[in-house]
């Protein structure tokens, strides 16, 4: 069983990227014969115009994980272009891509609703995360309820691609965690990078309250009953237990409970669950080279990986000399 996911380094990680991904793909490493994660630095360059940006949150990425308990001496972490093979499968995967499936896109088409600036490369956006995933022949890709879409056209570009030229690639299977879907940001969008909505979970103390005061609530008084589904309520969730969960929205509806006080709970809750990694985090974050030797170890066994599934997929288009 091989697990493989990428997150884009886009901007710094968040509680979405954490409880939507990041959490699951640790959890992998101890039960998945094979785990690899990458840092998706060529997806962010459809967002990220910045060079030192585009390598800065590569980095801070890079110790975020380390941080959640990933342990780059069982699961493969590798930067994304570290291993470049994945543009030239990308290209042998755009030739069998229909354009209707691309146009079907939620992220391109909800880029468009935000009226933000599209380019080719967001719109091809989805074949090369296909390449990402097929380049390593994965079975199973963990990832949040936001990129199912996405796991779909992997499926139909794949099983495009092999019946034109044979069966090259493997189905990869999506694994979605329904408790967390989609967790909301401060604004009750999705939280995202590209929003500005999120809040992030290696922040200081000071940082954190300030992005915990500004989820947005009605101006329901305290006294009355308020929506168990509200985004604070939403949030708070996440750091509860099934029981206390249940407890909240008891209290939700029969009103006396103010948004305030269930802030500031979640804010304690919050330090709480990421006080010990900020610390191991600073550590690492001490340790001369450590982020650069973490990824060419990374890229070297990732690519031992991908150049023989790239070298089949060539053979079986008719590209290079032939053997
Ligand atoms: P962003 O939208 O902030 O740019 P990414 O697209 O890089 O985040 O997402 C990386 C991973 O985190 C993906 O697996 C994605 O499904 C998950 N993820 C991102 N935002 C959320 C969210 N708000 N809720 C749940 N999962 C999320
Ligand atoms: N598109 C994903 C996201 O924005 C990141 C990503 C890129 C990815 N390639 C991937 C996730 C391959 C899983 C598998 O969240």
């Amino acid at each position: 069983m091989r697990v493989l996911s990428g997150i884009t380094t886009s901007g710094v990680p968040h509680l979405g990227n954490y409880f939507g991904a990041m959490r699951q793909h640790v959890a992998h490493q101890e039960q998945a014969s094979e785990a690899i994660y990458f840092l998706a630095d060529y997806h962010s360059m459809t967002s990220i115009r910045d060079a030192g940006e585009r390598r800065r949150f590569v980095r801070t990425l890079v110790l975020d994980y380390l941080a959640c308990g990933l342990d780059p001496a069982r699961a493969i972490l590798f930067r994304q272009s570290d291993v470049p093979e994945v543009c030239e499968l990308q290209w042998l995967l755009t030739t069998v891509t229909p354009m209707g499936l691309l146009e079907r896109s939620h992220a391109y088409k909800d880029k468009i609703a935000n009226g933000l600036p599209v380019d080719h490369g967001l719109f091809a956006y989805p074949v090369l995360m296909a390449a990402d995933i097929l380049l390593y022949n994965a079975n199973l890709v963990p990832v949040g309820q936001d990129q199912k879409q996405h796991l779909e056209m992997t499926r139909d570009i794949a099983t495009k691609f092999n019946l034109t030229y044979g069966e090259v690639f493997v189905l990869p299977e999506p694994q979605i965690l329904d408790d967390v879907a989609v967790v909301p940001g401060l604004d009750g969008r999705k939280m995202s990078k590209s929003y500005g909505n999120t809040i992030r979970m290696f922040d200081d103390e000071k940082a954190l309250k300030k992005s915990v005061m500004a989820i947005v609530t009605d101006s329901t008084p305290v006294e009355e009953p308020k929506d168990p589904g509200a985004v604070v309520f939403q949030l708070w969730n996440l750091f509860a237990t099934p029981e206390e969960r249940r407890e909240m929205a008891e209290r939700a509806k029969r009103g006396g409970l103010g948004y305030g006080d269930v802030k500031k709970d979640l804010l304690a809750r919050l330090l709480a669950t990421f006080g010990a990694m900020r610390e191991k985090r600073a550590a690492l974050e001490m340790q001369q080279g450590l982020v650069e030797d973490v990824l060419a170890e990374g890229a070297r066994r990732a690519r031992a990986i991908a150049q023989p599934i790239l070298e089949a997929a060539r053979a079986a288009a008719g590209l290079g000399a032939s053997r």
